[in-house]
């Protein structure tokens, strides 16, 4: 097979020499961990989110983790979340024992549908992990009114959706658990790394000793109140982090204008459905364009002809009830959430970020108008 000459990744950080100098300013300061970038880049992304306050720590999955501790999830409780996620977003309900209830999502918008959240609640609900997919903003209000009903303990994976924004205010700015990552592909990244937003100080204070063995506020470095993690960020990380905070704006806006732009080249061209748009409740953080192939699309045909084309792409996302550790473990299996089962068979990521060229959105969109048609 003759390989193609333009290669097109999937995503790419965007890093420039304000970011190198932050770094090396840390490496030269020899304080690695612990120092002051840690609360410089917190307080930096408190402001960006507009959240009372955030704890920065090494992962989203660690963040998320921390989350289902403060919910005081525990072995035997079940946790509500999106089948049409990311693997870490149930896998934080398991590191505590605890069961991940799989309730469906909404075929529009690809996030939960609070009317099958409302039905998945029984007497051992005792979290719901709500996701924002691909960074658009899952129905907040509804959900939040579920929890408040049943008693439960809200919990928001925003790692998607750093700038994204519900009914007038940035997600991570409602006062309940939000929690972000900064993986390379993210809008921001820290190489790896992750934070929650909280409105609540005593919120704050659990998480900063968890993620730090267990350490309070008082007592030395070898007394542990609690039983904790190393869930820190070191101070490099940290230090990248206020630079991307620095041009987060800009970062945003050409991830808007980038897939602003697909959809406009992809108007017209059939079998392929653009990434629901927003409305005034909704806006969305692009994180990554993901579009929906038509019934009838061969998907594995469509990502074979693009990968010859040097177009990567990837299909997001499988359903994790159906990942063969969940099938193993709870005997999950297919039908038990069509709508998200669906999703995942038609589903595919197309190469974006924040600088990609135009010239290469126009080979990506006529490579797939070519390989439709
Ligand atoms: C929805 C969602 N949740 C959780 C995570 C986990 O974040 P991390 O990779 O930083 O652990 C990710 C990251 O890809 C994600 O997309």
């Amino acid at each position: 097979m003759k390989s193609a000459t333009r290669q097109i990744g999937l995503s790419a950080p965007w890093i420039d020499e304000r970011d190198e100098e932050l770094v090396l300013e840390v490496m030269r300061s020899g304080r690695l961990s612990l120092g002051p970038a840690g609360p410089r880049f917190e307080s930096l992304l408190a402001d960006a989110v507009g959240a009372r306050y955030s704890a920065a720590v090494s992962s989203g999955t660690a963040g998320l983790h921390l989350c289902m501790r403060l919910a005081g999830v525990g072995p035997g409780d079940e946790v509500i979340t999106s089948p049409y996620s990311f693997v870490a977003s149930a896998n934080c309900a398991l590191y505590e024992g605890a069961t991940p209830v799989f309730a469906d999502i909404d075929p529009r918008t690809l996030n939960l549908d609070p009317a099958a959240v409302e039905a998945a609640v029984t007497e051992r609900t005792k979290a719901i992990v709500a996701v924002d997919i691909f960074g658009y903003p899952c129905e907040l209000d509804e959900l939040r009114g579920i929890c408040d009903r049943h008693g439960l303990v809200l919990v928001e994976d925003a790692c998607e959706a750093l700038g994204a924004a519900y009914k007038g205010r940035p997600i991570g700015s409602h006062g309940h658990l939000a929690v972000f990552a900064f993986y390379p592909n993210k809008q921001l990244t820290t190489g790896e790394g992750g934070a929650v937003a909280t409105g609540s100080e005593e919120e704050l204070r659990q998480l900063a000793s968890l993620r730090n063995q267990g350490r309070a506020d008082s007592g030395g470095w070898l007394e542990h109140a609690r039983f904790g993690y190393n869930y820190r960020l070191d101070d490099l990380s940290a230090a990248l982090g206020v630079g991307q905070l620095e041009k987060l704006d800009q970062i945003l806006a050409g991830r808007t204008e980038v897939a602003a732009r697909y959809t406009d080249l992809l108007d017209g061209v059939d079998g392929v459905e653009p990434p629901v748009a927003d409305d005034a409740d909704h806006v969305r953080s692009w994180f990554v364009y993901v579009v929906t192939l038509a019934d009838g699309v061969d998907r594995e045909h469509v990502i074979d002809e693009l990968e010859r084309r040097g177009v990567a792409t990837a299909r997001y996302l499988p359903s994790i009830h159906l990942q063969p550790y969940m099938r193993e473990r709870f005997g999950f299996r297919a039908g038990m959430c069509p709508v998200s089962e669906s999703a995942s068979a038609h589903t595919l990521a197309l190469p974006f970020h924040a600088r990609l060229p135009l010239d290469d959105q126009e080979y990506v969109v006529e490579s797939l108008r070519a390989v439709l048609a």
